[in-house]
């Protein structure tokens, strides 16, 4: 395939970051998670992270021009210029018009919008039990896919921690920037004919076998095109 210039989709904890850190290693994408981003950015104290953090404990998004300007700064690098991985952006239609428009000056395509579906219930039952490695953020669930050692991360030992923003509160309030901001993105990608959708409910093994297949499939219709 040309380029795969991927973006995850979906309400928080349907497991864009799980699906997005195993899709990274197989692919050897750059792989841009802006929720990674902010919270790097509030831990190291950067005006980034000053702007962003108020939000982020609220459940509300960051503002518009803040994080676009991340984003189009990592896809102009060199480091993205044979694909990416976007988990988390775009959350807002502002945010994927300027998407679409960087794109287009770059005279790239995205690949696919890969929407992966699961219930408010089950975003519940995840955020509650996550958890977060305190260095690099790898991700755990104390039920789902719990670390060999309670409270100690497999990859690189350190201490794992509750994400400030997965208290019942916040998760609520998350869940409603979701379903008011970005859900009109399921819409914007299919109506540019690059929406897929995965059913996110299964296990995560199960659910990385669907994303896989569904980019072979999309590899396939390109070979037959050419
Ligand atoms: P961000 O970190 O992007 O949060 P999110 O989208 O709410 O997503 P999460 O990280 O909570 O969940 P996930 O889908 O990655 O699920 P995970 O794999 O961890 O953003 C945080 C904040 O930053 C935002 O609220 C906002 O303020 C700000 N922000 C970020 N981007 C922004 C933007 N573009 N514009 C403005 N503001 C922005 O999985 C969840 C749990 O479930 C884990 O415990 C995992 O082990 C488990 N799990 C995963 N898959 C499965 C499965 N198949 N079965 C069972 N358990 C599973």
């Amino acid at each position: 395939m040309s380029e795969l210039n991927l973006i995850l989709l979906g309400p928080p904890g349907s497991g864009k970051g799980t699906q997005g850190e195993s899709l990274q290693e197989d692919l050897r994408l750059p792989y841009y998670a802006t929720g990674d981003i902010l919270r790097a950015a509030v831990k190291e104290g950067t005006e980034l992270g000053r702007k962003a953090k108020e939000y982020m404990d609220a459940g509300d998004l960051v503002p518009d021009e803040v994080i676009i300007a991340v984003i189009i700064e990592r896809i102009e690098g060199e480091e993205a210029s044979d694909g990416f991985i976007l988990d988390g952006f775009p959350r807002t239609v502002p945010q994927a018009e300027a998407l679409d428009e960087e794109m287009a000056k770059l005279d790239r395509p995205i690949t696919a919008a890969i929407l992966i579906d699961v219930s408010d219930e089950e975003v519940v039952r995840r955020l509650g039990g996550r958890r977060t490695c305190e260095a690099e953020g790898h991700v755990f669930h104390v039920e789902f896919n719990p670390p060999e050692k309670e409270g100690v991360c497999d990859v690189d030992g350190s201490k794992l921690i509750v994400r400030d923003d997965d208290k019942p509160e916040v998760i609520r309030k998350r869940l409603e920037t979701y379903h008011s901001k970005t859900e009109p993105l399921v819409d914007h990608y299919e109506r540019r004919g690059i929406l897929q959708h995965v059913d996110g409910t299964e296990s995560p093994a199960e659910v990385g076998e669907r994303v896989r297949g569904m980019l072979a499939t999309l590899r396939r219709e390109e070979e037959m095109e050419i």
